[in-house]
């Protein structure tokens, strides 16, 4: 069984930028060779739900016949240990637990050297799936909690009782002893819940609470955002966060560089220093799409290069685009960063 000293422990720095990883890797951004150490991999478009703000616009009408087989997705898997025997391997979607295949993938890749983590939202994790996760050596899962309001949380996520549904299931891998951290994804009509979600998210037991903010693609490439201020008191509120859940929970904020100047200005001893701010995305990280795609990540539609064409060494060593985002010094203000 695992616990959080032991995914705390077994990961490492940086504050990565998938959606679903705990915490990993790679304190310098490496010159090469290049390794891939985190690989998002969204299994299915399908899902129960169909919040507001899906980047990869799942729902109940996409079908299986469209998605990589059990035995190409077994395949690929080896391929992408031969590259990198011990990645974090992040199984998402869509929703993960749609695929009766989950547990098939997760014990391949756990047996051959992965940390394997799901990402889920939690309404379909009965103590039975729970268990046979676990069997499969998968070391966590991540589950979104948009809101502890259910008139928020099931209107986002456009399902009745899903927040009920979800947050039972959060107490059922506390009781089975399976890891997981608490996902929130910050707007304007949630974001005045974030200390009251970290809260929460301590006392459920979660190794961390993560929060992304909406990156307008999919679903959301229309949605409002916050205001410039608004995002950036959010920042301001989670620095204060970690401080106070600091050895207990990690708090962390994700795709947000810009944290580190809050951090700087508020916490100079904070462990955040740490971590690496620059995206990973092409360089450490990529992400494989349903239909078998390799794009630099979740929130990036741009092909790297086709799983069902070539291998995952060719597309890791030889893309033009991971090439692209590997060479580059960053220019502008990026450039001019100091941090
Ligand atoms: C695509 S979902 C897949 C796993 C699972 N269905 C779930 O909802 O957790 C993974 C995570 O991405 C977040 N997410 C989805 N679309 C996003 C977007 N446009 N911007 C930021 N986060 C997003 C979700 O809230 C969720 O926490
Ligand atoms: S964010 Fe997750 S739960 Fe919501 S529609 Fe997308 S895949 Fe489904
Ligand atoms: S490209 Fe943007 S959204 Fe993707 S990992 Fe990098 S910072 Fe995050």
């Amino acid at each position: 069984m695992s616990s959080a000293g032991d995914l705390r422990s077994s990961s490492a720095t940086l504050a990565p930028p998938a959606p679903e990883v705990f915490e990993t890797v790679s304190p310098s951004r490496e010159r090469g060779p290049y390794i891939p150490h985190i690989v998002a991999w969204n299994l299915t478009k399908r899902c129960n739900l169909a919040c507001a703000h899906c980047y990869i616009s799942a729902g109940s009408w996409h079908a299986a016949d469209d998605e990589l087989s059990t035995d190409q997705c077994l395949r690929i898997l080896d391929e992408i240990l031969d590259v990198n025997p011990n990645p974090m391997l992040i199984l998402t979607g869509g929703e993960p637990l749609l695929r009766d295949d989950l547990e098939v993938i997760a014990e391949r890749a756990s047996a051959g050297g992965a940390t394997v983590v799901v990402g889920t939202n939690g309404t379909r994790l009965t103590d039975e799936r729970i268990d046979s996760l676990l069997a499969a050596g998968v070391k966590g899962v991540a589950v979104s909690i948009d809101s502890l309001r259910p008139e928020y949380h099931d209107r986002f996520r456009h399902g009745g009782g899903a927040l009920k549904d979800t947050m039972a299931a959060v107490e059922r891998c506390s009781a089975h002893g399976l890891d997981f951290v608490i996902q929130t994804t910050v707007t304007t009509g949630n974001r005045h819940e974030i200390a009251d979600l970290a809260r929460w998210s301590a006392e459920a037991g979660a190794v961390s609470f993560n929060v992304y903010f909406v990156v307008p693609t999919g679903r959301a490439e229309h949605m409002q955002g916050m205001s410039p201020e608004e995002n950036d008191e959010v920042l301001r509120e989670l620095v204060e966060l970690e401080g106070t859940y600091r050895g207990r929970m990690m708090v962390r904020s994700k795709c947000q560089p810009q944290i580190m100047r809050h951090v700087l200005q508020g916490d100079p001893e904070s462990p955040m220093l740490n971590y690496q701010t620059r995206c990973p995305c092409g360089v450490h990280y990529v992400r494989i799409t349903p239909e078998g795609k390799v794009t630099p990540c979740p929130y990036m539609p741009v092909v790297a290069g086709d799983l069902l064409t070539q291998s995952f060494q060719e597309i890791w060593e030889s893309s033009p685009v991971l090439a692209d985002l590997r060479s580059g010094e960053l220019g502008g203000r990026c450039g001019r960063c100091s941090q």
